[in-house]
């Protein structure tokens, strides 16, 4: 692949910490430029260790949370090692540089007029949910936006993010295996529910693997509920320059997951 050589890698972000928070999840703290300020929620970064492995590209990471820190920007990821560039990852030092692009693609949109909003998370996919929930709290004309949640993860011990969600509204979380919560998917936990959200007053958000958002799509089909979902597809540039990235979409066509998404209208997206 050499559509890496568009992306200029400025070793651009300082580890401030890099903390174990499972088995295999990690939060990582970054000080980083003050672009990062005005990221919304549902956009992401390309992250590569720097100096670790040269020959790395950069791997997507969520928008967990930015504050303002200094001159700069404290940029918050939170991610699941899954192989080699998480793994990197997971070695970062606190005063290490990593190089970062951010923030990048299209995030979610906020509907302010409605009355509630529900988040469905799988795994990591808690991530851009979590920034989306506090959007949704500091909305300065809507203290009354209910935020309900749904998380999932394979096992109890995976499950992240459950507090601070819970500090913004009521979450339900399940496991494959039965170790925490619903026995079960998370899609199944939140489908028992769904008749009591009214489909013009409530907003669907979701964000996870494939499968998941695959059985998301099929249980939302007949409905009317607005239903945005961010999609996590392998990419390489991160800037649309390599088409790495494409899903097929039900206008026809293709687009591309890092300049058009990630976030998009879950029912324009095919995943077969
Ligand atoms: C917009 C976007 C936002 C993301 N946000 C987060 C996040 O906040 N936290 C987080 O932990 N992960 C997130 N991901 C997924 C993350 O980018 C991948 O897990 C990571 O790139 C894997 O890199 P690796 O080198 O560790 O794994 P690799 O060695 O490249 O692959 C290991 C395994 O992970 C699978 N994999 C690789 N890339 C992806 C991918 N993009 N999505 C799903 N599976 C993948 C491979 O098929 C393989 O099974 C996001 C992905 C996208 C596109
Ligand atoms: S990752 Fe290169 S076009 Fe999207």
């Amino acid at each position: 692949m050499t559509c890496d050589s568009n992306v200029k890698w400025p070793l651009s972000g300082e580890v401030k910490r890099n903390r174990k928070v499972t088995d295999n999840h990690y939060h990582l703290v970054l000080h980083a430029g003050k672009e990062y300020l005005s990221s919304s929620p549902g956009q992401f970064l390309m992250i590569r260790p720097g100096g670790r492995d040269v020959s790395l590209l950069g791997r997507p990471m969520s928008i967990y949370a930015v504050n303002k820190d200094g001159d700069g920007a404290c940029v918050e990821v939170l991610y699941r090692v899954a192989g080699r560039g998480t793994g990197l990852m997971a070695q970062l030092k606190e005063g290490e540089m990593v190089g970062v692009v951010g923030p990048l693609g299209k995030g979610f949109t906020l509907y302010r007029d409605k009355k509630r909003v529900v988040l469905v998370a799988g795994g990591v996919g808690v991530a851009p949910l979590t920034f989306l929930a506090k959007a949704y709290r500091n909305l300065p004309e809507t203290g009354s936006v209910e935020v309900v949640s749904y998380i999932g993860a394979r096992s109890g011990t995976c499950i992240v993010g459950k507090g601070e969600l819970g500090s913004i509204g009521r979450v339900s979380v399940s496991s494959d295996d039965g170790t925490c919560g619903h026995h079960g998917l998370v899609t199944d936990l939140f489908a028992k529910d769904l008749g009591v959200f009214e489909e013009d007053e409530t907003a669907v958000y979701a964000c996870g693997p494939s499968p998941m958002l695959k059985k998301m799509q099929e249980i939302m089909r007949d409905r009317s509920f607005i239903v945005q979902a961010s999609l996590e597809e392998r990419m390489a540039c991160g800037i649309g320059a390599c088409l790495g990235c494409v899903v097929r979409v039900k206008r026809g066509g293709y687009a591309r997951v890092c300049t058009e998404g990630p976030v998009f209208n879950l029912k324009e997206v095919c995943f077969d």
